[in-house]
């Protein structure tokens, strides 16, 4: 029998039951080229058709937001040609996928401190946010030289300088109202955080906001995962129970 493409969504995934929003560590990249005796910068550009073919997917299966970890504050640590590749790499892709991104109805966002970035890659940042920023078939949420411990000290600064200015009172900091400050802003948490590769750390990513994510471990490197590993992902996902500090609410 024809492998049938995994356009739709598998007849024993529950629609009603997805993840609003699916959060991604793309781990990987430099062992599988490594693997194929090719040099890291091979791995990386397989990685990108790799989450090409993800926000495709999550839009076709009814995922509406995805967010996925690209370069994080530690990644300056690599050697300066794997950094400079790297940020070539983004504004190359950004540039070749932005047109049929505009016409799928992908909304593009980048969150973390974009100071340090190249600044052609910082202008065409905001002009691929700008030029998507209607559409509404999925939310496509780029972690570009992010830190969870950065993003929440810089919240903390902002309330705390809120405060100093007589703006808010110290009672008023709520979860909610830090919350808002992070890069988030008003999106919801992450309901599933998939690691590739095998390894089983956060990373700094998410810090705040995976409290209650369901944690998924792919064993495949990153450029290998594909809609079969992103199917075995949301089976797992929806076998959890999620009680969120609660008891099971679920009827015996
Ligand atoms: C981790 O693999 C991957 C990265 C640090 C870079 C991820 C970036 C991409 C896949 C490109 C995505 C592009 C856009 C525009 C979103 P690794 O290098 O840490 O692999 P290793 O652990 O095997 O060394």
């Amino acid at each position: 029998m024809a492998v049938q493409p995994m356009t739709l969504l598998p007849p024993d995934l529950d629609p009603r039951r997805l993840p609003a929003h699916v959060a991604v560590i793309m781990d990987g990249n430099g062992r599988w080229a490594k693997e194929r005796g090719k040099p890291r910068f091979f791995g990386h550009r397989q990685g990108v058709e790799a989450i090409n073919d993800l926000v495709r997917c999550c839009k076709d299966w009814g995922v509406p937001i995805l967010t996925v970890f690209a370069f994080s504050t530690e990644n300056w640590g690599r050697p300066a040609e794997e950094v400079n590749f790297l940020m070539g790499l983004f504004h190359e892709v950004l540039q070749r996928e932005l047109r049929a991104m505009v016409e799928e109805g992908v909304c593009l966002r980048f969150m973390g401190d974009f100071a340090p970035l190249p600044k052609a890659l910082r202008d065409f940042i905001e002009e691929s946010v700008q030029a998507t920023a209607h559409n509404r078939a999925i939310l496509f949420n780029v972690a570009m030289n992010y830190g969870g411990r950065r993003e929440i000290l810089q919240a903390t600064q902002a309330l705390a300088r809120q405060v100093e200015q007589g703006a808010l009172r110290v009672e008023q900091i709520t979860e909610e109202t830090f919350a808002h400050e992070l890069y988030t802003g008003l999106l919801p948490d992450p309901d599933l955080l998939i690691r590739s590769s095998g390894e089983s750390r956060l990373s700094n990513f998410l810090l705040w906001q995976s409290a209650y994510s369901e944690l998924y471990v792919s064993q495949v490197f990153w450029p290998d995962f594909d809609r079969a590993c992103f199917y075995q992902a949301l089976k797992h996902y929806q076998s959890r129970n999620r009680r969120f500090g609660k008891l099971d609410s679920s009827p015996t």
